[in-house]
């Protein structure tokens, strides 16, 4: 693939060990999909899935094969030529295939085929010679790599290199090892083993000691140039190395860790996204690289030093990795040059002594509140412009007429200014229709975005609270209002957004709409 001896190979195990997660199962669709943004984003070998392992795993290696323009594509098959021989008949049909065969050679794992250790080297001998006539291109693992007799290990790794392995994988299945031992462990075969240098040696870490990320970098310190991972680190129990943590420590480290890998980082966040989506494995927030909090700053301190300079607390740039930018949340730590910033984001300039006064309101809301979103900082700059004024619109008078027959329809007044005016109206439901009748005596475009109703008592008389919010040219404006008849707390819940956005429009300058007043009444 490459003559540069730094060159470290990606192998994207996320359709085959990343899928034996409990509960990670794709769809088919899903995987070729998977399969495509891997090929994308530069991985050289894709292990696509366990051809024998069902109806379905053959189905999606032999598609992905098929489909997949860059990358190798590999499946996996246990030590027996029934799984290699269905092994090969799905990836054959890649540009570059690539056939996996493994068996455990631990004596834990050797005890349960009950295999002498001549037996086993026997069939290590036997299978991989049996790939090699198959496939050009043939992986070899001793599955519990790190928990094997190192005289034992030093000698099945010869063998499979003598009938024709290409790259000889040594897996911390369980992830037991550490990286002085991993990085040592690998140096030791290459300077051991006859035939290591024609040969690549692959590193496969677990997390189980969440040291795979480690132990696999110290690898290739050792001589490793294959790293095997997945994305979000998908795994069995703790999962896998994972490949955004590798591909980004060789980037912002190379200073101590030169090597390469192909990968196009900027396409990280996305293909994670899509393999926690997929997948439906959440990734916690502060998972390095692609954690929602991975690059978000909410402390005071933290917040005011990336204000002034992005290299304070970032070792890379989110753009590295396909996000649009740092994001600052505002939270109860929040301090406030960052208020000011996201308020001037906003379209807010503040003079000191307002910042202050919205400073004070702003840390009671938030320590309430968890994270303090535009929208409510928005709600608070414009309702102390509004305090002391009153608001433009205001409900006077509300009649529906609703039940099984339609049409359902509204008779409603509204203060608007300092005039009331009327208006009826009908609609599809007793909500529908009043809002029209809004609608009616104040033309607007704003576009309902979300209209969500709460009991906040219990009971037949209980309290009903409504929230709405509405969208126009951009601004958002939510209001809310509380009543036992759910139909006047939704049209107050309206009117109380409207006026928001009033006073919005106004803060906010020369492009707000024009309205016109419709006089009804
Ligand atoms: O963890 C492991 O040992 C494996 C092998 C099949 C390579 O996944
Ligand atoms: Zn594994």
């Amino acid at each position: 693939m490459t003559t540069d001896k730094n060159r470290v190979l990606i192998f994207d195990t996320t359709l085959r060990d990343g899928e034996q997660s409990p509960g990670a199962t794709m769809s088919h669709d899903e995987k070729l999909e998977i399969a495509g943004l891997l090929d994308e984003m530069g991985v050289d070998i894709i292990e696509a899935g366990f051809p024998i392992a069902s109806e379905g795993d053959f189905a999606a290696v032999s598609e992905i094969a098929r489909q997949t323009r860059n990358a190798t594509i590999c499946g996996l098959a246990r030590a027996n030529l029934k799984d290699i021989d269905r092994c090969w008949e799905a990836v054959r049909h890649a540009k570059s295939p690539r056939i996996h065969t493994f068996i455990g050679t631990s004596p834990m794992h050797r005890a349960i085929p009950n295999l002498t250790m001549d037996e086993m080297a026997e069939r290590i001998h036997e299978t991989v010679t049996h790939a090699r006539n198959l496939c050009d291109n043939v992986q070899w693992s001793p599955m519990d790599a790190t928990r094997t007799e190192w005289d034992y290990l030093k000698r099945v790794v010869e063998i499979a290199i003598k009938a024709g392995a290409t790259t000889i994988n040594i897996p911390d299945t369980v992830g037991y090892t550490a990286p002085v031992e991993s990085a040592d462990l690998i140096r030791r075969l290459i300077a051991e083993v006859p035939g290591a240098d024609d040969v690549v040696f692959a590193t496969h870490c677990h997390n189980d000691l969440g040291m795979a990320t480690a132990n696999a970098l110290a690898a290739v310190a050792g001589g490793a140039r294959q790293i095997e991972c997945t994305i979000n680190g998908l795994g069995e129990r703790a999962g896998n190395t994972a490949l955004e943590e590798v591909v980004m420590a060789l980037k912002v480290r190379h200073d101590i860790m030169p090597y390469t890998t192909g990968i196009d980082t900027t396409k990280i966040m996305h293909i994670s996204r899509r393999v926690s989506t997929v997948s439906g494995f959440v990734v916690q927030p502060n998972k390095a690289i692609v954690g929602k909090n991975a690059f978000a700053h909410e402390s005071g301190i933290h917040q005011d030093g990336m204000l002034k300079s992005k290299d304070t607390f970032e070792i890379m740039r989110p753009e590295d990795v396909g996000l649009s930018g740092t994001s600052l949340p505002l939270g109860k730590h929040s301090g406030r040059a960052a208020l000011r910033a996201k308020l001037k984001d906003l379209g807010f300039d503040m003079v000191d002594n307002q910042l202050n006064d919205l400073f004070v309101r702003f840390k009671a809301l938030a320590d309430r509140k968890k994270e303090v979103f535009d929208d409510d900082l928005i709600a608070l700059v414009t309702d102390a412009a509004a305090a002391g004024s009153k608001d433009h619109l205001e409900l006077r008078f509300l009649r529906v007429i609703c039940g099984t027959e339609a049409p359902q329809s509204a008779d409603i007044t509204l203060r608007i200014g300092d005039r009331d005016r009327q208006a009826t109206a009908q609609g599809d439901g007793p909500v529908d229709a009043a809002f029209n009748a809004v609608k009616a005596l104040y033309p607007n475009d704003a576009v309902l975005q979300l209209y969500q109703v709460h009991a906040v008592t219990e009971g037949m008389d209980a309290q009903a609270t409504v929230t709405v919010r509405i969208e126009e040219g951009g601004r958002i404006a939510t209001g809310q209002a509380a009543d036992t008849d759910t139909i006047v707390a939704s049209v107050k819940a309206y009117v109380n957004a409207l006026n928001r956005l009033i006073v919005r429009r106004e803060k906010l300058g020369s492009d707000a709409k024009e309205v016109s007043y419709k006089d009804v009444g």
